[in-house]
């Protein structure tokens, strides 16, 4: 939620920190904002509604000078997306300028008491309280910037990653982070700073990330200097920037989501390598091997998740039970954190995150730790704050995932998970040596399957444009293709706004039934094996009240082929593994009708791809 992004050096600010609001533009998108220091001392800022195509339209001529500066990107939670409530915020002098992601929750108590010193406010956000009481402290203090910046944050409650500029110290920029992330980058005589690497990546390869609760200063011709808010002085921890440039490009393809679908045997076969050894016939995950014993003597496994990472965790639960047989339960880490839920010692909580980033999923994990349970989590971007922050871990290496819809961090979520079930259903002896061998075999022919169900990807463009009058869409689905219905589903309302429900098959006769007809499709994931006779049973209920089904199918399936309206055959696989097949017709389903739609592919409305606040 929301990307902030920053500067200090001897080039001009402005063209960098806008190329760094671009590439965290899918943090969020309904206003952006840049603030800047002039040679001449003078702290501008410019801010617009909208992208941040609209900032560059209004800041085209104005003043955009200076080798300072501060960007923001809004995903707005306190006061609605215009240009008022956009970042950067000035203080009551305009002295100091801020930038903010994340959430002030005691912002009101704040804002009392500063009104009550004389300060007024501009916009109705809680960003605006916290520059009014550094400025405040400032002054009342007789302090510096960075102490200030301490003093202030000591009394926020909430979650923050902060930028600050002070005109009366045009070398500085101070920053701080407490739950929302935060990088500095370091080049030669001059410092980047910002939400994520992306807008560091093409000027320097070395990086700190910064620690909560932790305040950076950058002074031009100084090193890094890091102290906790408390003023305990830190030592920085220079880390390899292990991301290229190219990764963060569309590669010719006209969406983001678009070449990530199209990624995925790649990005499998990455998620895999070093771990699947298909000659042999062998998996082996570090995480789970040097914790062997926590999951061997776990009674239960809790997985959290939020939107498509919970997707991949159902799916998991479907192959732990089968393969470890330990009773697995799936939650939403919103729900999780705040219900007040039994963890035991010996519980394993395996937290699922695209970003590494979610504020549900890292508390619900930070919950479950107290509690004394061993965290596992499954993240993609390395070094963000849950992987930091759990006992162990796997990574799913696909590269940055930059379409708000996921599509390559989900299969590689289900690859990384079914691994995990192979490898403690292998080590408890709950599964046969001849289902493993078969299985991790398998896995290896996964990527050349998806290229293979990549290659319709041209006769799903043509039959999506027959439905894009649809204003409803149900999807259905059993055993492990179950979540995947509710993927596909997703996929779908995220990008295209149709509504979409994904249900088990056989609910559909307690209630969705009753909405079949012409106008509504019905897309039936009915891979040959499970349940599959039923799952055919359910097409011909839907056939039978007029309804049109696309149905995603084994190769070679004439049945359900003659009685679907559309088939998209997948290529045969171990039970398991079809989720990794049956989603990708979904995801270019749901891609194709949101183009023909022209809604915004790679950054729908109202969504974030790093969901960071509550
Ligand atoms: C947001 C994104 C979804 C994502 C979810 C969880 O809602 O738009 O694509 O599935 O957050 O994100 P995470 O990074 O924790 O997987």
């Amino acid at each position: 939620m929301c990307g902030i992004v920053g500067y200090i050096g001897k080039r001009k600010a402005y063209p960098i920190l806008i190329k760094g609001l671009h590439r965290l533009e899918y943090r969020g998108y309904d206003s952006a904002g840049v603030a800047l220091i002039t040679p001449a001392g003078q702290l501008n800022i410019y801010k617009a509604k909208g992208k941040v195509s609209e900032l560059e339209a209004y800041a085209a001529d104005k003043d955009t000078d200076g080798c300072i500066g501060i960007a923001h990107t809004r995903w707005a939670t306190h006061g609605e997306p215009n240009a008022v409530n956009a970042h950067p915020h000035y203080s009551e002098s305009e002295r100091l300028a801020i930038i903010h992601n994340g959430i002030i929750e005691n912002y009101a108590v704040l804002k009392a008491g500063l009104s009550q010193q004389g300060y007024t406010f501009r916009s109705d956000t809680d960003t605006e309280v916290l520059v009014q009481l550094i400025e405040y402290t400032q002054v009342d203090r007789q302090v510096d910037l960075k102490t200030a910046v301490q003093l202030a944050l000591q009394q926020v409650i909430g979650a923050y990653a902060i930028a600050v500029l002070d005109k009366e110290n045009p070398g500085t920029l101070i920053a701080a982070r407490k739950g929302s992330p935060l990088v500095v980058g370091i080049g030669n005589d001059e410092y980047f700073l910002a939400s994520d690497a992306t807008p560091i990546v093409e000027y320097t390869d070395k990086v700190i990330y910064i620690e909560d609760e932790e305040v950076v200063a950058l002074r031009l011709g100084q090193e890094v200097d890091i102290t906790t808010i408390g003023n305990v002085q830190k030592t920085p921890e220079i880390k390899r920037l292990e991301l290229s440039l190219s990764q963060l490009e569309k590669g010719g393809y006209p969406h983001f989501m678009l070449k990530e679908i199209f990624e995925q045997p790649r990005t499998l076969t990455d998620s895999m390598r070093g771990r699947v050894n298909v000659r042999q016939d062998n998996i082996a995950l570090s995480g789970f091997i040097d914790n062997k014993e926590r999951f061997l003597n776990a009674k239960r496994i809790i997985i959290t998740a939020c939107g498509t990472s919970w997707h991949a965790g159902l799916i998991a639960m479907y192959a732990i039970e089968e393969f470890a047989q330990i009773p697995v339960e799936v939650e939403y880490s919103s729900e999780f954190r705040y219900r007040k839920p039994v963890i035991h010692k010996d519980d394993v909580v395996i937290a699922i995150s695209q970003s590494g980033e979610t504020a549900d999923t890292l508390a619900a994990i930070q919950l479950a730790k107290q509690k004394g349970a061993f965290i596992f989590s499954i993240c993609n971007v390395v070094g963000a704050s849950i992987p930091r922050v759990s006992d162990s871990g796997c990574y799913t290496h696909v590269g940055p995932e930059i379409g708000v819809a996921s599509t390559k961090a989900f299969t590689a979520q289900v690859v990384a998970l079914t691994m995990l079930a192979l490898c403690i259903g292998r080590e408890k002896g709950t599964m046969s040596d001849e289902q493993y061998l078969r299985i991790v075999r398998e896995l290896g022919q996964i990527p050349d399957k998806i290229e293979r169900v990549l290659g319709q990807n041209k006769r799903i463009a043509d039959f999506a444009k027959t439905f894009t009058y649809a204003q409803n869409f149900i999807y259905l689905g059993r055993g492990y293709n179950f979540p995947v219905a509710m993927e596909g589903a997703l996929k779908l309302k995220e990008i295209s706004y149709i509504h979409a429900e994904g249900y088990p098959a056989a609910e559909m006769k307690h209630g969705p039934i009753a909405l079949i007809s012409q106008e509504m499709p019905v897309v039936v994931i009915a891979p040959r094996c499970g349940t599959y006779e039923k799952v055919v049973s359910n097409i011909q209920e839907i056939k039978a009240r007029k309804g049109r089904v696309i149905a995603i199918v084994t190769d070679g399936d004439e049945l359900v082929s003659r009685i679907a309206d559309y088939a998209i055959e997948i290529p045969a696989t171990e039970e398991c593994l079809t989720p990794l097949l049956t989603v990708i017709p979904l995801q270019l389903l749901a891609y194709h009708i949101a183009v023909v739609k022209g809604c915004d592919v790679d950054q729908p409305r109202n969504l974030a791809k790093s969901v960071t606040v509550e």
